[in-house]
């Protein structure tokens, strides 16, 4: 029996920004997928990860391509069994399709002995990650954090290079909590919207981008000093600026109000916004039980995990 791991992710500063250029921080979770490779006398891929329900259904072309991808990265010609478990619940924008990649690109590299680097395994991830997506609709961020876990720097390249994306770490993972507003969102509408918001707003827009780029910057400072009521309270800004391009709505807020008056540091929506998931950082398990238990109590679905866990 061969494994290997790879971690979720969430974005904690830049999503929407992100578009244009600007930067963005993400981190993984510490929230894993695991991947088993057995011998076997067929071809089998057995998928116990926990999902929100109707994930794996509506993904079940885009995971195909992956294990095909993957396959064919690690030409696997014997019948094997990939068995995918672990305490990662598959949803929309928790990184679940990068964990998939990361996990198994991992457990067939032990399969096969080849002893190759956690950077081999990521481009094997990205390349699997486009083949389920498409090529040229993946950035990197995802199988990055998947991977490596910790935290990452990112800046789109606009012009079609690759991205750039820049690794950072903490001495300890923080407590956070995710909840779910239940309601999924096409990323590739919300963006849209943005665009023509923008279009119709350049001069509003060009000063948000600018308290953007204050706060991304001293963001990452931040988070490096793990100063961690300065990453919540700036948190709190983006909050606000992407209420101002206006992707937030009021099941995010509502999650938003609550999770801050139960003591959480910062909260914002994380992702695509107008659902989706919010993101609140809540360090210590007291107050993170006490954060989540809020949330729950109005009836959404949350996850008590922890950012900047390492491979
Ligand atoms: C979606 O998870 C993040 C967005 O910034 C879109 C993107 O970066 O592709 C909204």
């Amino acid at each position: 029996m061969w494994k290997g791991q790879g971690f979720g992710k969430t974005i904690l500063f830049g999503e929407h920004f992100v578009v244009y250029g600007l930067s963005g921080i993400a981190s993984g979770l510490s929230n894993k997928t695991i991947a088993t490779v057995e011998k076997s006398d067929k071809f089998e891929f057995i998928d116990n990860r926990p999902e929100t329900p109707g994930y794996k259904e509506k993904k079940k072309d885009e995971i195909q391509r992956q294990i095909e991808s993957l396959k064919k990265q690690f030409s696997i010609s014997q019948p094997i069994k990939i068995i995918l478990e672990g305490n990662l619940k598959c949803s929309s924008g928790v990184g679940s399709s990068a964990a998939l990649a990361s996990s198994i690109a991992r457990a067939l590299n032990e399969f096969l002995n080849l002893g190759m680097n956690a950077e081999q395994i990521n481009k094997a991830a990205y390349i699997a990650e486009e083949a389920g997506s498409g090529a040229g609709r993946v950035s990197g961020i995802d199988n990055t954090c998947s991977t490596f876990g910790g935290f990452i720097w990112f800046e789109k390249n606009l012009d079609g290079g690759p991205n750039k994306i820049e690794r950072f770490s903490v001495k300890s993972p923080v407590e956070i909590v995710l909840a779910s507003t239940g309601i999924t969102q096409e990323t590739k509408e919300v963006v849209g919207d943005v665009k023509e918001k923008k279009l119709a707003n350049e001069e509003e827009f060009a000063k948000i981008f600018d308290e953007y780029r204050e706060t991304c910057r001293n963001a990452s400072k931040a988070i490096k000093k793990e100063n961690w009521k300065t990453v919540g309270l700036l948190m709190d800004k983006n909050q606000e600026l992407l209420r101002q391009i206006g992707v937030s709505c009021k099941e995010i807020e509502e999650i938003v109000k609550s999770a801050k008056d139960a003591g959480a540091f910062g909260a914002k929506l994380t992702g695509t916004g107008r659902g989706g998931y919010v993101l609140m950082l809540t360090p210590g398990k007291g107050l993170q039980e006490k954060v989540a238990n809020a949330v729950e109590e109005l009836g959404y679905e949350t996850l008590k995990t922890e950012l900047g866990a390492l491979q």
